[in-house]
Order: structure tokens, then C-alpha cells, then sequence
């Protein structure tokens, strides 16, 4: 069904794909001629939309090249199981997709980070104590014992890299490290995490990852750092502020990913 709905749109399926992460929704704006589909209609799922997370794919253009743009994704803190969570990246892998583009809105636990910076992420650490190929192996997609030497595409990281240089703008590069949530951490977690050799923490993105890996889709993973983490930052975190950094933040990054996705 998924293949009918992209062929009907395109004259072949998108090389790539993007999960925007919340409040950088306002990407979608970038796309021409886009078809838009809820996940219901899709997958018969819903996102958590009090999250600031539409529900949608569009299916639309970016500078003539087709692409499958997701805004809103499943959280391990809404309780899905890891088939639901496996859903929506194996289908899309499963009609031919090869690229993922996975963005996340995230704390900064790196003291020299600041609230609206870009992280590229080289690397993660699990601490979600999940993992979303735990069930029967889809073998058609992929092995059962993924490798994880080299789950962000290096590439991938040197075109961004070059992507950034042109535009002028400053790109951090670090580790992200998964938190299951919803309570953001606290400041022995994060105190604990940054030991451990983390520089950014958020609640997505990991999950994604392995289920993208496993299909042996390239992923470039983007973490827009919306506030400095607990017991770094002063203040009380609190999702709007997450998700104002996000909007004010997203023109940034659509110029990376418009960039990005040019060169690809
Ligand atoms: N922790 C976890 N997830 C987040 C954060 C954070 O500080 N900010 C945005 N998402």
C-alpha cells in the first residue's frame, strides 16, 4: 500500500528520508508540491500530538528531488512496543528508501554547547534499556546481529561538514545518549552520562538508528540542542522552551538539510 501511495506521487521511490524532531516542523514549508497522509491513514498509528508533532508524512520536492518528509515519530515513553516502533522505518525501507535523515530537539550536556546549536552525532550510547530488533529477525531487511561500528554514515558527516563551512554555519560534534523519559533526567544522570563520554541527551533518535541500520539505510543524525541539560542549566526544563528554541532554531537548520540534501 505505502509503495502504491509514493509511486502514485513519484515516477520512482525518494532515495531519502527525514523525522523531523519537535518544534523543527516548520521544514516542511521548504517542500513544493507536496501530498500530505496522517499516520492513521498510513499505519493506522497516532504520535503523541501535545508534543508539538503533527502526525504526518509529505510527500513533496526540494529543489526537484523527491522526498519523504515525517513529521512526528514514536517515543519508547509512550509505551509502543518494538514491532509498533519498527513500523514506520521498515516500511519506508522496505519500498526501497536508503537514506535517513533522523533530527532530534535534545539537551546539551557539553559545557561549551549553547541552547540553539547543531550537533552532528558521531556515535551514541544506549540508556534506554530498550532496543527495538528484540522480536522474530525480519531477515528479508537484514541480519539479526547488527553490526553498530559505524551507525552514522562518515560520508554523510564530511558532506554536512561541508555543508556548514559554505553557509557559515558553526556545527557541534558529539555523542548522543538516549534517555527513555519522560521525566527529563536528573543531575546524577546527566552527571553520569557526561562521564560515561555523552555530550547531548534526548528521548528518540537511537531506536531509529538500529531499526534503520539493520536495513542498511546510511542515517546522518542532526540534534538541535534546545537547552543545556539538568544541573547544567539554571533554569527548570520544561517543553516549551524546547520547543521555542526549535522554531527559532529551524531556518538553520533547513539550510543544512536544504544543503545536505543537494549533494546527496
Ligand atoms: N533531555 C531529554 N530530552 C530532551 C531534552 C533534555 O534536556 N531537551 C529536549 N529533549
Amino acid at each position: 500500500m505505502l509503495k502504491e501511495i509514493v509511486l502514485d506521487k513519484f515516477s520512482k521511490v525518494p532515495e531519502t528520508m527525514i523525522i523531523l524532531g519537535s518544534g523543527i516542523n516548520e521544514f516542511v514549508n521548504n517542500l513544493s508540491d507536496s501530498t500530505c497522509l496522517s499516520y492513521k491513514e498510513l499505519f493506522d498509528f497516532d504520535t503523541d500530538k501535545s508534543i508539538g508533532h503533527t502526525g504526518q508524512l509529505h510527500l513533496g520536492y526540494l529543489n526537484n528531488k523527491p522526498l519523504l518528509v515525517l513529521e512526528g515519530r514514536k517515543h519508547y515513553y509512550e509505551e509502543v512496543s518494538d514491532s509498533d516502533m519498527r513500523l514506520m522505518i521498515q516500511s519506508f525501507a522496505s519500498v526501497g528508501v536508503k537514506n535517513i535523515i533522523i533530527t532530534n530537539a535534545c539537551g546539551g550536556m557539553n559545557e561549551s554547547y549553547e541552547p540553539g546549536d547543531i550537533m552532528v552525532i558521531e556515535d551514541h550510547i544506549n540508556m534506554m534499556g530498550r532496543n527495538p530488533l528484540v522480536g522474530k529477525n525480519n531477515d528479508e531487511l537484514g541480519v539479526r546481529f547488527v553490526d553498530m561500528s559505524e551507525p552514522y554514515d562518515l560520508e554523510f558527516r564530511n558532506t554536512i561538514d561541508k555543508v556548514s563551512f559554505k553557509l557559515n554555519i558553526k556545527l557541534q560534534h558529539g555523542v548522543y545518549v538516549s534517555y527513555i523519559g519522560p521525566s527529563y533526567e536528573t543531575k546524577a544522570e546527566i552527571k553520569a552520562f557526561r562521564m560515561l563520554g555523552g555530550d547531548a541527551v534526548g528521548m528518540s533518535t537511537v531506536p531509529e538508528v538500529i531499526i534503520a541500520r539493520h536495513a542498511n539505510m546510511r542515517v546522518l543524525g542532526l540534534s538541535l540542542i534546545t537547552n543545556m541539560s539538568t544541573g547544567i542549566s539554571k533554569n527548570k526544563l520544561s517543553h516549551i522552551e524546547v520547543l521555542e528554541v526549535g522554531k527559532k532554531s529551524v531556518k538553520k537548520l533547513s539550510k543544512l538539510l536544504i544543503g545536505f540534501i543537494e549533494r546527496i
